[in-house]
């Protein structure tokens, strides 16, 4: 059996996947089971965004399979000390969860604020704002969070205490906040929603709202942030700061990790024993991350993030000004969202197989919106090379 037939018959048939097995990678090339080549413009959905088999991650890897790779969080280890001191230095944040998902990651930010009040006597002040169009993961308490019916069918009854706003809407979010408000949760730039990013008035409204009535802000960089958007993390381009993050998926460049990231203050809603997780933290994953951040974080690195995704936008409103199909262009740097018209039934699945055949790598969301989100190593000419054959498909 083919690893194809193989999955569909053994694995849960959870994921609609594309009829491509990948066998080997390497920067921003796939390469299929035929020796077919693909230009990844998805980076595993924001994941590898150092490109694939980068040789710093795979011999910071190598180094650390060698020498540590689990012994638990009951003793310590270098690398997850590195690794938080690191991500510290570079936000906002003075302490560090370390978890191995996206969701779990939010999982923890969510039990962080409500334990944060409970501890201080605040009981009835439990409930979390959420986003419509938000997503924040699969488990019980993040799917709930989550702004979008699809994700909740079949899983009733849900967690109390979330409500949920339209986003970039401050008076909508005014009217629902009171005093049993714990937390504002919200995706800086909404990835799973359809590539859509906080209006800066609004991001800085929220904040001043948290300020004023001594609710927690926490926001979901799992997509948006690790230099996705231009800057190390996404709220950096709106001056605002939370009070808890969230990030994974590229975090590790392929390798599972996820982290919540707070200030002391938030921070002293757990004590020992409040939460843990076996894997979290783990050496070889926090080797990797570290090497990930460290890249990253170079303001070189950056300022390339912002001029390829700057060359890219504007080459997707150029399709947009010649072709009408083409709704609307959106997002920031190299997370991008091309909203199409869908007409006699080719919608955004369509345009992901046929750039499938021609070799590219996308995807898309809610049927009507083209997802890109390459490597941050993508080269320009691929770029070109990706828009011409839009262009004709459009
Ligand atoms: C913004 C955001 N939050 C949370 C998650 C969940 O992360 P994971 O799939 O690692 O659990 C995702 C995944 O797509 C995401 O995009």
């Amino acid at each position: 059996m083919d690893s194809i037939k193989k999955t569909n018959h053994f694995v849960f048939q959870t994921y609609l996947r594309q009829g491509i097995a990948f066998v080997r990678v390497k920067g921003t090339s796939l390469w299929d089971e035929d020796g077919k080549e693909y230009t990844d413009f998805l980076a595993g959905i924001a994941v590898c965004s150092l490109g694939h088999c980068h040789p710093k991650i795979t011999e910071a890897i190598h180094r650390q399979a060698e020498t540590l790779v689990h012994v638990s969080n009951l003793f310590y280890t270098m690398p997850q000390a590195d690794l938080a001191s690191k991500l510290c230095e570079k936000s906002f944040a003075d302490r560090v969860f370390f978890a191995n998902s996206g969701a779990e990651a939010n999982e923890a930010a969510i039990k962080l604020a409500r334990r944060y009040f409970q501890k201080k006597g605040e009981k009835n002040r439990f409930r979390i704002i959420t986003m419509e169009q938000s997503f924040h993961g699969r488990t019980m308490a993040t799917l709930t969070a989550t702004g979008q019916d699809k994700i909740k069918e079949g899983f009733y009854p849900l967690l109390d205490g979330f409500s949920y706003v339209p986003f970039n809407n401050i008076d909508a979010l005014k009217n629902e906040v009171d005093e049993t408000v714990c937390a504002i949760l919200l995706e800086p730039v909404q990835g799973e929603g359809g590539i859509i990013p906080a209006d800066p008035d609004y991001l800085k409204a929220v904040r001043d709202l948290c300020n004023e009535k001594g609710i927690l802000l926490i926001f979901d960089e799992i997509q948006c942030g690790m230099g996705r958007c231009g800057t190390l993390f996404a709220h950096e381009l709106y001056n605002v700061t939370p009070d808890i993050m969230t990030l994974a998926k590229a975090l590790g460049n392929g390798l599972p990790i996820g982290a919540m990231l707070a200030t002391q203050d938030a921070a002293t809603g757990f004590d020992y024993g409040s939460h843990a997780t076996t894997f979290g933290g783990t050496p070889l994953a926090t080797a990797a991350a570290l090497e990930v951040v460290k890249i990253i974080s170079e303001e070189t690195f950056l300022e390339q993030v912002r001029q390829k995704g700057q060359y890219f936008k504007d080459k997707l409103t150029k399709l947009k000004e010649k072709h009408s199909s083409v709704v609307d262009v959106r997002g920031k740097g190299l997370l991008l969202g091309l909203e199409i018209k869908v007409e006699k039934d080719k919608g955004a699945g369509f345009f992901v197989g046929e750039l499938m055949k021609k070799g590219f790598i996308i995807n898309g969301i809610q049927d009507k919106i083209l997802r890109f989100a390459p490597p941050l190593i993508i080269e320009e000419n691929d770029i070109d090379r990706l828009i011409s054959t839009l262009d004709s498909l459009l």
